[in-house]
Parts: C-alpha cells; sequence; structure tokens
C-alpha cells in the first residue's frame, strides 16, 4: 500500500522553517514506529525540531501522534481521584520515594511510572530495586489492584505505553537531539497522558544537575507542558525547582532509599521534606483535596505505612537490611570556612562513576554505590573534616569519580554569604 506522504517532505517542510499538517505529523509518527521511516529521516527531522521549533498545534498534534502509537491507561473507575508527579530528573531526586506513599495516605491514588537512570541523574525504579525482592513489573490490573488497595504504585512503564517515544527517545539520545523543548514536553507528556493520571505537578528542574541549565528555558518547558496537560483535560501544573546542588544528602540507589525513609519517619533533609510536602500540596490541591495538610501524614506515620504496604505489595521486604557498598572514601574539606558551592551535575556523575548509574541502558547498576554529602552550600565547614564520603563495592573507581568532583566545590572565608536560588522558584499553571 503506497504511504499518503513522504518523509522527505516532511523533513524539508521543517528544514525550511515551515509549519508542519496534523497529517504530515500523525503520518510521520506512526510510519516511524511502523519501521516506514528509517532512523536516518527521523533523526534529521528531529534536529530539524531542535534547530526551528514547534509551535503550540504542532506540539499538541506531535503528543497525541505519540499516544496513539500505544495504549491508554484509565484510573477513572477508582474510588479516588488520581495525581501524579513527573521530575525533569536531578541529582540525588528521591521524592518521589517518599511523595507516592504521602499523597496517597491523604487520600489520592498515585499512579506513577517511572523509568531507569542513564548518564548522571538516578531512575526511581533503580532506587526500589536495591530493596530486597521488590520487582517493578506490574500488569495494568495489578496496579489497578494496588491503587484500590494500597493507594500508590510506583513501577515501570510497558512497553505498549507510547512506543513512538521509546523509539524517538533512544534515537535523540544517540542523535544530540535531546535538548529540543517541543520534543522533551511531547515525551513526557505522551507518557503521562496515556498513564491515565487524572491531575499531573510537574517538577522542572533547573540547575547544573538539570537538563535545562536557566530560568527562562525552564519555564517555556513548564509552559509548554502545562498547556499540553491542560489541553488534554489533564489538571496540569508546574513548579520550578533548584538543581544548582544535589537534593538532601545522597545520591546512589540504596543512599537515597535510606534517606527517604528517614524522611517517612519524620526526619531526613530539610530540603527533601519541604519539596516532598510542597508538591504534595500540589498534587492533593490539583486532584480536588486543597483542605488535606500533608505535612500531619508525614508526622503522624500514615505516610510510612503507606510505604510499607507499598513495597510489600511489590514483593519488597521493608524491614531488609539495604545493601552497603564494600568500600567508602572521604573528601575532607581543605580549609576553614562557608561551603558556598556544590556542583549537582559533578556529584551526579561522580556517583556514576561509582557504580550508581549506567553508561548503556542494559548496564547493571550497584545498589550501594552513590556519594554521601556531609555539608550543603551555607554551611559552616572546618579543614580536614569530611565534607563528601564516596561508596562504591569497585575501588578502582574512586580515581574516576574524584577527577568528576575537580572543582566541584568552594569553600569561602567564614562570613561569606553564598548565592542560592530559592529550593522552589517560581509556579506555572
Ligand atoms: N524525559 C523524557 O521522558 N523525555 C525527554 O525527552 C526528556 C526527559
Amino acid at each position: 500500500m503506497s504511504e499518503p506522504f513522504d518523509a522527505v517532505d516532511v523533513i524539508t517542510t521543517k528544514r525550511d522553517k515551515r509549519e508542519l499538517g496534523d497529517g504530515q505529523i500523525d503520518w510521520v509518527i506512526d510510519a516511524y514506529t511502523r519501521g516506514i521511516v528509517a532512523d536516518e529521516q527521523m533523526s534529521s527531522l528531529a534536529m530539524a525540531v531542535l534547530l526551528n521549533g514547534m509551535n503550540r498545534r504542532e506540539i499538541a498534534r506531535w503528543t497525541a501522534a505519540m499516544i496513539a502509537s500505544g495504549e491508554r491507561m484509565d484510573f477513572s473507575a477508582l474510588s479516588r481521584p488520581t495525581a501524579d508527579k513527573h521530575s525533569t530528573g536531578g541529582v540525588g531526586d528521591k521524592i518521589t520515594l517518599p511523595l507516592a506513599p504521602l499523597v496517597a495516605a491523604c487520600g489520592v491514588a498515585v499512579p506513577q511510572l517511572s523509568g531507569r537512570g542513564l548518564g548522571h541523574t538516578g531512575g526511581t525504579l533503580d532506587k526500589l530495586e536495591s530493596i530486597p525482592g521488590w520487582r517493578a513489573g506490574l500488569t495494568t490490573q495489578e496496579m489497578f489492584h494496588q491503587l484500590e488497595d494500597v493507594g500508590a504504585v510506583i513501577c515501570a512503564a510497558g512497553a505498549g505505553l507510547a512506543p513512538a517515544d521509546k523509539k524517538l527517545y533512544a534515537l535523540r539520545d544517540v542523535t544530540g537531539t535531546v535538548e529540543a523543548i517541543p520534543l522533551i514536553a511531547s515525551s513526557i507528556m505522551s507518557k503521562k497522558i496515556a498513564e491515565g493520571t487524572g491531575a499531573l505537578v510537574l517538577d522542572v528542574k533547573v540547575g547544573s544537575g538539570a537538563f535545562m541549565k536557566d530560568v527562562d528555558q525552564a519555564r517555556e518547558l513548564a509552559e509548554t507542558m502545562v498547556a499540553l496537560g491542560t489541553d488534554a483535560g489533564v489538571t496540569t501544573v508546574a513548579l520550578l525547582t533548584n538543581m544548582q546542588t544535589p537534593l538532601g544528602l545522597t545520591a546512589g540507589n540504596a543512599l537515597e532509599v535510606r534517606e527517604s525513609v528517614e524522611v517517612l519517619a519524620g526526619g531526613g533533609p530539610e530540603d527533601v521534606v519541604e519539596l516532598t510536602v510542597t508538591l504534595a500540596r500540589e498534587m492533593l490541591s490539583a486532584a480536588g483535596r486543597p483542605d488535606v495538610d500533608p505535612a500531619d501524614a508525614l508526622r503522624d506515620g500514615r505516610a510510612m505505612d503507606v510505604w510499607r504496604r507499598m513495597i510489600s505489595s511489590q514483593g519488597g521486604d521493608p524491614d531488609a537490611a539495604l545493601p552497603v557498598a564494600h568500600e567508602t572514601h572521604d573528601v575532607l574539606a581543605p580549609a576553614d570556612g562557608v561551603l558556598t558551592q556544590l556542583d549537582a551535575l559533578k556529584v551526579g556523575i561522580a556517583a556514576w562513576r561509582l557504580g550508581a548509574g549506567r553508561a548503556r541502558k542494559e548496564d547493571p547498576v550497584q545498589a550501594g554505590a552513590g556519594v554521601e554529602l556531609h555539608a550543603k552550600p551555607g554551611a559552616q565547614v572546618r579543614g580536614g573534616e569530611r565534607l563528601l564520603t564516596l561508596h562504591t563495592d569497585t575501588p578502582d573507581r574512586f580515581e574516576r569519580a574524584l577527577d568528576a568532583l575537580d572543582r566541584a566545590f568552594v569553600i569561602a572565608p567564614t562570613g561569606s554569604r553564598p548565592d542560592l536560588l530559592p529550593l522552589v522558584i517560581e509556579r506555572v499553571g
């Protein structure tokens, strides 16, 4: 059967800065998924989009075509409303772990489809897989039951959800086209809309450890995604949040689970607690429960109860000891003073090189590997005190991790004030 469009025409339309028609978009996404449009043609189109952009109609159509490439989940038959959160990814970003059970403890179900980490940002599934017995793969029916029974599910997205995005994302990764805002926005939102959540809160990270290095770019991405969600009938808001420095005091799989459990037990680092509660408030409000205060459910142990049930429903043992790396190496403060900078990207790369992350998607990760922080920007430190502890099972990785940490921190004279962005920079939506 002959095809209604020609791939070269679609590419040259965007190359010449013209708008793609609805039919062209529907066809190119479908034909790429079917293997009719070749990888080299799609990478050329992705580069044209990166260079010349797409307008709101084109992005919405592109997103709809990616959703239509696969199945669409529907949780509207659940007895409670649903809300999800998506983070654009950062270093030490373990917020999903305490957040999902916290929101569920407040009466809103959380169907969270997550991914594995690639590069310097960790993946939620890798973190949870450090809990003995926990499994990421659930059928849609298991997901539905767990949402009704426990209220929160964090699991892997099945192969049937937005398959066009899976193929296109892998292609963008190797063709220098990840950074295009229309492509990032449609990639994220196609999966979230197909997942069937009623409300969505986007945590758009800004800073060295994030995709978006400055606030203007992050705002553009946030506005694009909020418009896509709203147009698709999903109540969507976004927060721009600081990723200049790692979140909390850990970056690495089991290290981050331990810290998340501390938060659920009523302790944990201030920034992790603040962001968890702020995002929970947004999710509850977007799901129609603005009157419930999530801080109470964190304090009185209700969120911890949901966490334990959520982990055991997926085969995990919430009481099992978490894996610990065999070797550690301390990085000491070279002088007395104020820690004014601790670079998220460099810490993320160090954690990755220690074995917490993977270079190719089929690589294994070390559950115990990562970086532990002993101070955050703004803290007074003393020369010779521990600033960071590196954890790995394979000590020959220390050298490359230490290379990554070259100039990762600045210690200024006592009395200096760091110039830091606030944790929550802006709200969009
Ligand atoms: N995360 C996604 O799912 N897609 C992108 O394009 C970027 C980040």
